[in-house]
């Protein structure tokens, strides 16, 4: 069985995402995808919410699976028998910061990072942009699921009635 794992803090999934997630399921037996639920970044979703979402946007990948993990993701994989580690690469702003982060993790333990390119209609969306623009009340229905979209523009509304309030 050969595992491995697409990492990401997915705050929410997009279609970016996600393309990166199906091509991986091609390439290995089985994914992954681990939500990062380190406690020092603000989020606008919690931890089971955007394990929730991944989970009903992955639902007809077969061999796809979700999880959550604390601390290091090499010791998560470590754990779980996962051999690589598959990240989405958009452009060359993006190389510099993921060689080094993948230099360290095969450092660390024995596990390989794969970069797969970015399809070139993502190679420009972040989960910070997609939220920026929301907030701005752009519209972001081609960049993310259908029913994100939806809790998205829900949870905005909440944050924005209780800055008004
Ligand atoms: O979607 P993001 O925020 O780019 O995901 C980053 C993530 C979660 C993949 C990365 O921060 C991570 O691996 N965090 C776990 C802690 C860890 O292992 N840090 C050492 C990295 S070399």
């Amino acid at each position: 069985m050969r595992r491995a794992v697409c990492p990401g803090s997915f705050d929410p999934v997009t279609n970016g995402h996600l393309d990166i997630v199906r091509r991986a399921s091609t390439l290995f037996d089985e994914v992954v995808v681990a939500v990062g639920v380190n406690k020092s970044k603000n989020r606008l979703f919690t931890a089971e919410e955007r394990i929730a979402m991944l989970e009903q946007a992955c639902a007809d990948f077969p061999n796809v699976r979700v999880d959550g993990f604390t601390g290091l993701l090499t010791t998560f994989c470590a754990e779980r028998g996962i051999i690589a580690i598959v990240k989405g690469l958009r452009a060359v702003s993006d190389f510099d910061y993921e060689l080094q982060m993948a230099q360290m993790n095969a450092s660390l333990t024995d596990v390989e990072t794969v970069f797969v390119p970015t399809s070139p209609e993502y190679s420009f969306l972040a989960s910070s942009l997609v939220k920026e623009v929301a907030a701005f009340g752009g519209d972001v229905s081609s960049l993310v699921p259908d029913f994100v979209n939806a809790r998205l523009t829900e949870r905005l509304a909440e944050r924005a009635s209780m800055n008004d309030g």
